[in-house]
């Protein structure tokens, strides 16, 4: 295969120490869904690298099986694994372990504003303490030394008072982080509101040439080239909008190839790939029927915008077997 290039007036590909990602978009770490199925969606959609969703870094350097399970990778491509805690120790092993599992990137989670996380004095409530997160970069750039590369996702701040992104990350970036991801909103805003474009150029102007991966609110070409141009980013990461959606890769590689953009998949590719999803969910599920009912969540991405989609949800939320699902999927006519 052909090395991807892009269009004149695109961004350059993402090189983030020997990381090179092309095209510069990634999916968002998204947990209990950015698992090995959506990822490896994605990745054949045209996205240029994804990152798991958070494993807890205790779980983790405890070797715990639900925890190592996440980090499965997509043969032949280079993954993220992301990690989150608050004991350099223990993310010094949790990192160790990723890039024995495999991965090419280990990302630090100072951005999840769940309280489950920020009550432990994770995620985003390390943007309060930085001292605290600088040891826990030296601690993770220490353990892999330099088999892997690593990077830091944040908010913009705490809350509108405390917009310290721009600080924050160039104090990663000393600590010895390559790139940084900022999603443009405070941890107080969880995912209300509209993206802050601004802090996000202001944290690219503090780090000069290290990589900024710019996040939130990319939904479509428009907000895509928004995000680029509004804030000089290097990089742009997709989350929500890559739910039931693997084609806004798609569209993202058209985008910085400078193709034409395709059409928006018909109702019988989105069936499709809600099979297609299922039918590798299940190959890495202990639990055939857990997976099934865990699908459920995607079917209702996947089966909207057209006629028959409610009908055809509510259909598959009423059962519980593989086959009854596939039988339900192969009947359906769209
Ligand atoms: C259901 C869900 C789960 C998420 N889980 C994580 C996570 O595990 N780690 C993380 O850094 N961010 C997590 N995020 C935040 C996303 O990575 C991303 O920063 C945010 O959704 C904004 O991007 P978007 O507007 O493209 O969705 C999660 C978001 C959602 C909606």
């Amino acid at each position: 295969m052909s090395e991807l290039a892009a269009a004149p007036g695109r961004p350059p590909p993402l090189v983030i120490g020997r990381l090179r990602i092309a095209p510069p978009v990634l999916l968002a770490p998204m947990s209990a869904l950015t698992n090995l199925p959506m990822r490896a969606l994605c990745e054949e959609a045209g996205c240029g690298f994804t990152v798991t969703e958070f494993l807890a870094a205790p779980a983790l350097a405890a070797r715990a099986r639900r925890e190592l399970r996440k980090l499965q990778p997509s043969p032949g491509r280079p993954f993220g694994a992301q990690i989150f805690g608050r004991d350099p120790r223990q993310m010094g092993r949790a990192a160790a372990i990723c890039v024995e599992g495999g991965a090419a990137l280990v990302d630090l989670n100072m951005g999840c504003p769940a309280r489950k996380v920020t009550k432990g004095c994770a995620g985003a409530s390390l943007m309060r303490e930085p001292a605290l997160a600088v040891e826990l970069v030296r601690a993770v750039c220490e353990a892999v030394a330099g088999r892997a590369e690593v990077s830091v996702k944040m908010r913009s701040g705490w809350d509108e008072g405390n917009k310290n992104a721009p600080e924050f990350a160039a104090a990663m970036v000393a600590a010895g982080a390559q790139a940084v991801t900022v999603h443009g909103r405070t941890r107080a805003q969880m995912f209300s509101g509209v993206v802050d474009l601004a802090i996000i150029a202001e944290v690219k102007r503090a780090l000069g040439a290290v990589p900024v991966i710019g996040n939130g609110d990319v939904v479509d070409a428009a907000s895509l080239a928004r995000m680029f141009e509004a804030t000089g980013c290097d990089g742009a990461m997709i989350g929500r909008a890559a739910l039931g959606n693997p084609w806004i890769f798609t569209l993202a590689r058209a985008w910085w190839c400078g193709e034409p953009l395709p059409a928006p998949p018909e109702p019988r590719d989105r069936l499709a790939m809600y099979r297609a999803h299922l039918l590798h969910y299940l190959t890495i599920a202990d639990d055939e029927q857990q997976a099934v009912i865990e699908m459920r969540k995607f079917a209702g991405w996947y089966l909207r915008g057209f006629p028959g989609a409610s009908m055809l949800r509510k259909a598959i939320y009423g059962l519980a077997s593989k086959e009854e699902v596939l039988r339900l999927v192969s009947e359906t006519a769209l």
